[in-house]
């Protein structure tokens, strides 16, 4: 005897149901859809700028050991001091979401033997990056970043050309009044003197300093400079700068990047200011930013000690990196347009389940032709269907009935003709193609 329905009811699974629905962590947006087209067309011209000035992208993991950012990023960075994201494994390993890429790179440069191709070694990178910082505008703990790194050359011309890519991505990309702001914080061998005369004059303010700028004093009291309170940064002004106390060495450096800038007409604003948070950092440092806004669209600068910190042979570097959602932000509120680049030129339709079997026979023959082809199965009605393939604005629809199934044939509407016409199955490719070909419709 037959199970009745209420033996099926008897024996339901009972599945267990959340209360309310789940949030992502806070500060690590969902990127949806709509998003992502803005997000692929920002990546396809980093790609673009990396392919023309010779780079090789590089993917590193997420995890790196959590040593490689305490020597990279440096102690004194906000980065390593409050920012991390720490984990332990199982066998009792410390591993760190990645906060950046720079240190990654010079690692995976190191330990892939990098450094024995012709120099310098260009690369480029995007990618995940976290950091635990409060979430405000434009501040997530889960952000993306794209970076430029040239590896192995001293010449201020790769500083001026990092710069100029950065400003190219950002042009490409439709965005108006850059002004990129650079600085100059010396090496090991005149920074010495600047820091001890900023430590000099900042103990004699130290009353006006908040806790953090206290025991930056101590540390680095080069930090200070980026500190946000208001009373340390109405001390800002007064600071001595790195350009008074700058070797021979440094000053011919700075000075050619400037004298770039202006023969590729880029507009800079030296800001004295400007030391960037973290601890790799000689020489030259910059960011670019729109003229209206604070935050930073990109951020970067030479770190010529770097690689020799983390075990390798001394070789000077230069690099940047942009966050793409800070990106994103300008590009909606440009009202920066990109079309879905997947644009259906045939929508399909089908009714009942003989149909069914057909249309994804056919849909599978469309995507081999590389015909891009949109579909709504779920609605069974023939009305429910068309109304999918008016939103998609398809130029063509195929309708499948019960007896186009039987008879091996197709319905054909021209959406904008408005007319149809029953085609054999086997020549549906054929047929589409002559129309698209009739009607200019591009890429087919
Ligand atoms: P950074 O200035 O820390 O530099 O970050 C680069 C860019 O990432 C910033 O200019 C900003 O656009 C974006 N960004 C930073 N923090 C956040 C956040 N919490 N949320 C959203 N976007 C953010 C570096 O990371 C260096 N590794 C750059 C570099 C490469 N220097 C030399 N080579």
């Amino acid at each position: 005897m037959g199970r009745r329905p209420k033996d099926y009811l008897k024996n339901k699974i009972k599945r267990p149901k959340m209360k309310t629905i789940l949030q992502a962590p806070k500060g690590m947006p969902d990127i949806l859809p709509e998003e992502n087209l803005l997000r692929r067309k920002i990546f396809k011209a980093v790609e673009d700028l990396g392919n023309f000035y010779g780079f090789g992208q590089i993917e590193t993991p997420v995890l790196e050991e959590t040593k490689l950012f305490l020597h990279g990023t440096g102690p004194t960075s906000e980065i390593v001091q409050k920012q991390m994201f720490i984990l332990k494994t199982p066998g009792k390993d410390l591993l760190a979401l990645r906060p950046e890429f720079t240190p990654n790179i010079v690692r995976a440069y190191l330990e892939n033997g990098l450094y024995n191709n012709p120099k310098p070694v260009k690369l480029f990178a995007w990618g995940p990056v976290f950091r635990y910082e409060q979430p405000q505008r434009g501040r997530y703990r889960q952000f993306w970043q794209c970076n430029f790194e040239i590896l192995g050359s001293a010449d201020p011309i790769y500083d001026a050309l990092t710069i100029q890519i950065f400003y190219n991505l950002f042009t490409e990309l439709k965005m108006k009044e850059l002004m990129i702001e650079i600085n100059t914080i010396g090496c090991d061998n005149c920074r010495p003197i600047w820091h001890k005369n900023l430590k000099n004059y900042f103990r004699s303010k130290r009353k006006f300093l908040c806790a953090d700028c206290k025991n930056r004093l101590k540390i680095n009291p080069l930090r200070i400079l980026d500190c946000k309170n208001e009373s340390c940064q109405s001390l800002k002004n007064g600071a001595p700068k790195m350009i008074d106390f700058l070797c021979p060495e440094c000053r011919k450096h700075f000075k050619q990047i400037l004298e770039y800038l202006e023969i590729l007409g880029l507009p800079y604003n030296i800001n004295h200011h400007l030391v960037r948070g973290l601890d790799y950092y000689t020489k030259t440092v910059f960011e670019i930013r729109l003229a209206s806004d604070n935050l930073a669209l990109c951020g970067g600068g030479r770190y010529d000690y770097l690689v020799e910190m983390l075990g390798g042979k001394s070789t000077p570097a230069v690099g940047g990196a942009a966050g793409i959602e800070r990106l994103v932000e300008v590009l909606k509120k440009n009202n920066f347009k990109v079309e879905n680049p997947y644009k259906p030129k045939v929508f399909l339709i089908a009714i009942g389940d003989l149909a069914k079997q057909r249309a994804l026979k056919y849909l599978e023959a469309l995507r081999k032709v590389k015909i891009p082809v949109a579909e709504s199965f779920a609605h069974e009605s023939l009305k429910a269907q068309l109304r999918q393939a008016d939103k998609w604005e398809a130029p063509y629809v195929i309708i499948i009935g019960q007896k186009e199934a039987l008879d091996n044939t197709i319905i054909l509407r021209d959406m904008k003709a408005s007319s149809q016409e029953v085609v054999e199955s086997e020549k549906m490719i054929e047929e589409l193609k002559k129309r698209f070909k009739n009607d200019n419709i591009e890429n087919i």
